[in-house]
């Protein structure tokens, strides 16, 4: 792991379908709050932006899944989000995309990339 890098959490704190890990990416001229979370086997991330209104999507800390575990939920007015895409599939926003940004796992650890892009997020 290149000393840039940086440790979201362990690849176990994430469980399919389960709650999300948030976490933080210095952005250009703020942090941009951002999230993990497991789906088909895959960790995945997104900035924590709905982009309709670009509140937080959480319904409580770190809680992103729908009851089903099928779908990510903005807690503001209900769009629903394909996990694998982070496509909005219903909702005010429908079509538009949640913020894909880089991370992986290796050795057991969730890991994110060096350039996420997360700082021209917004
Ligand atoms: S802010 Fe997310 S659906 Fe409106």
């Amino acid at each position: 792991m290149a000393d840039h890098e940086r440790i979201v959490c362990e690849s176990a704190a994430l469980v399919e379908g389960g709650r999300g890990m948030r976490f933080d990416v210095p952005g250009q001229d703020r942090v941009v709050p951002c999230f993990a979370i497991r789906f088909d086997g895959e960790v995945v991330a997104y900035v924590n932006s709905c982009p309709h209104r670009g509140t937080e999507l959480d319904w409580q800390h770190g809680e992103f899944f729908d009851e089903s575990g099928l779908y990510l939920i903005c807690a503001t007015h209900g769009a629903a989000f394909d996990p694998a895409s982070g496509e909005c599939v219903s909702g005010p926003c429908a079509g538009e995309r949640l913020f894909r940004i880089g991370i992986r796992e290796e050795h057991g650890r969730v890991v994110l990339e060096s350039d996420t892009g997360a700082a021209q997020s917004s």
